[in-house]
């Protein structure tokens, strides 16, 4: 046994990547020093858990009528199946059979104690593997993260090789068909042979117009290295706990979170932890989930990335897939109460004939999202709500640095502004921020393609409400569990090009530009890891939500901020710091025409019809006109941005573009 200062011996897939670029000096310590051992300690196996458990309650199809879940267990039960009544008591309980999938799950080495082995393996001065000659890895020895600690660790940066033992289990998929609108259900999953699950709840939505209200939130993103150090399932679990505390349990009708539920796809104790420190709030209210980067992402060997898990999403939660489209997660579409919600996958990024560019959304993605909005604007929706996870506006870098976006960006927000989306609920950037209604320009005109809207604003109970804005408001509600980016725009030029030398093509006019498109926007939590670089910084207290009160002629959003840390048992407080609202003609919805209305702060009111429509018809004919130009100069751009990129090696780009 030999004892060791642990930045010096251990590497991890990032500390590697970023030596082998050159970019950064060696990890510089975690908070303790940790015995290494020569012997590998037992590898205990994983426990079978018959009991129902990653239980997930979700909108599949018409929510009104139906509701789907999603569970596992160990072994197979023939007789699974979903029990509904409209008695707590569960008294003359509906059948529904529930279809089982056999899978194998990868759980984590875990010691006696339960906690993670970690192997230490050697690295060159250079950032290499060291192999013997056999060509396999030399390894220094082996530890628990039973005594780890430090932002070195809970940051990913200093976290040795896990490794992986196979399970085989079983995925549930139920649902409850033709129940009443606007009925309160009680269920329990399960078999008579395994055993059933606790009573759970969930409402039925109800009539087009009633007013309802959901919660926003994002990037929960559980990392099996932190559940020792600074639990993210914990973080994650309380922040919907206490949103749903603040809008009041009985007002909540559904939750949407954005994506990226855990780290680390491929590490299955991600999804236990998260689901099941999270199951009180699954068991009370469906969820309806777009399916983020790491959702799909691998644990990778030796500092080499893993293929794709691009199953796993959909494995774990029971949504559509429209067109049978899983990547990384599927996009589907459904209504509530008269809005049409459409759930993207901006995973959608492989390289296909298809999808040439590797574009976050492609063709016949978009092409079904074009279809599926028109239908449901024909058919008198209300309001359009978009969710996917990777901005297209937001604070920190990834709206305008991943590249997979950059190629999508002109050609989205062309889509979505003539198609009339009102809101775009997104994640991944780990800031928090809302834009004014943005309307598209071509990319000759603007980097951004986006210009805030020509919209009359008018005051209710003292909260500004865009009036008829035909223009998208885009938000993104920080993160739910610990990692936190910087906000870099906010700090000006100088800043964005020290930290990110693949922006260094935006002058500060753009800057300029880009920060005007917001009405608010922050990194909340504040840290010196953002003061001259960016770094994966992972010890937040600072969690946002966002309240979305949809009626048939407004939609008030609220943004709220939770402050305190969980691990040192303070206080969590939670603070309202941004509301606006959109209000509209509810007959907007039906296209009929409404005259244009000359006065003033007229909430309910048709403003500005003539003016956007004179406007979107000028846009979509520049638009056709340019969109050529279009690829070539966003070709263009993104040469120029890999040029300017060059200090940062590819691999650092890589592993940081893909990192939140
Ligand atoms: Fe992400
Ligand atoms: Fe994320």
């Amino acid at each position: 046994m030999s004892k060791i200062s642990m930045p010096r011996r251990m590497t991890s897939l990032f500390t590697s990547l970023l030596i082998a670029g050159q970019l950064l000096t060696p990890v510089s310590g975690l908070a303790q020093e940790v015995e290494l051992l020569d012997e590998k300690p037992a590898v205990a196996e994983v426990a079978v858990n018959d009991t129902p458990n990653r239980l997930i309650t979700t909108i599949k199809g018409d929510p009104s009528t139906g509701m789907a879940f999603n569970w596992y267990t160990t072994n197979l039960f023939e007789d699974a199946k979903v029990l509904v009544s409209t008695s707590e008591d569960m008294a003359d309980a509906q059948e529904f059979a529930a279809e089982a999938t056999e899978v194998v799950n990868e759980y984590g080495e875990r010691d006696e104690n339960g906690f993670f082995i970690y192997e230490d393996v050697a690295y060159t001065e250079e950032g290499e593997l060291e192999t013997d000659e056999n060509g396999d890895p030399v390894i220094n020895g082996y530890y628990t993260d039973e005594n780890v600690s430090g932002p070195e660790w809970t940051s990913g940066d200093a976290v040795g090789q896990l490794h992986l033992q196979e399970v085989t289990e079983y995925s549930y998929k139920a649902e409850a068909t033709e129940l009443e609108p606007n009925t309160t259900y009680y269920y329990q999953v399960g078999s008579q042979e395994g055993g059933l699950s606790e009573v759970g709840t969930f409402t039925t939505a109800g009539e087009e117009g009633e007013t309802f209200t959901f919660i926003q939130y994002t990037d929960t993103q559980n990392a099996y290295w932190n559940e020792h150090a600074r639990n993210e399932a914990e973080f994650g679990a309380n922040t919907i706990e206490l949103a749903i505390d603040t809008v009041g349990e009985e007002n909540v009708d559904f939750i949407m979170h954005t994506g990226d539920f855990v780290e680390t796809a491929q590490v299955e104790d991600e999804w236990v932890d998260i689901l099941e420190q999270t199951k009180e709030t699954h068991l009370s209210y469906p969820f309806a989930s777009a399916a983020g980067n790491h959702d799909e992402y691998s644990i990778g060997m030796y500092g080499e990335y893993g293929d794709a898990v691009p199953e796993k999403f959909n494995e774990h939660v029971n949504v559509d897939a429209a067109n049978d489209a899983i990547s990384g997660g599927s996009y589907y579409s459904y209504d509530y109460n008269g809005a049409h919600f459409v759930v993207l996958n901006s995973n959608d990024n492989k390289e296909e004939d298809e999808n040439g560019e590797s574009k976050a959304f492609g063709e016949e993605q978009l092409e079904w999202a074009r279809q599926d909005i028109e239908e449901a604007r024909a058919n008198g929706a209300n309001w359009v709500v978009l969710a996917y996870h990777k901005p297209i506006f937001s604070k920190s870098y990834h709206s305008l640095q991943d590249s997979d976006v950059q190629a999508v960006r002109d050609e989205f927000m062309s889509l979505i502004d003539e198609l009339d989306v009102d809101l775009a609920l997104q994640g991944h950037d780990h800031v928090v921020s809302a834009t004014y209604p943005l309307n598209y320009v071509p990319t000759e005109e603007n980097f951004s393609n986006g210009v805030v809207a020509d919209a009359e604003t008018t005051d209710v109970d003292g909260v500004e409400y865009f009036v008829n804005p035909e223009a998208t408001v885009f938000v993104l509600p920080n993160t739910g569990g610990t990692k936190t980016y910087d906000d870099i725009y906010s700090k000006g030029v100088e800043h964005v090009h020290a930290v990110r030398p693949s922006l260094e093509w935006m002058t500060g006019e753009d800057v300029e530009y880009y920060n005007s498109l917001f009405a608010y926007g922050n990194q909340p939590q504040e840290s010196e890891a953002f003061t001259d670089s960016h770094s994966n910084w992972r010890d937040s207290s600072v969690q946002n939500f966002a309240v979305y009160e949809v009626s048939e002629t407004e939609i008030n959003v609220k943004i709220y901020e939770i402050e305190g840390d969980l691990t040192a048992d303070e206080e969590r407080t939670v603070t309202l710091v941004h509301e606006f609202g959109v209000t509209k003609d509810a007959a907007e919805g039906t296209g009929t025409e409404e005259e244009p209305n000359e006065g003033e702060a007229a909430s309910e009111e048709s403003t500005t019809e003539e003016s956007t429509t004179e406007e979107s018809e000028t846009s979509e004919e520049t638009s056709t006109e340019e969109s050529e130009t279009s690829e070539e100069s966003s070709t263009e751009e993104s040469e120029a941005s890999e040029e300017s990129s060059t200090e940062e090696s590819e691999t650092s780009e890589e592993s940081e573009e893909s990192a939140a």
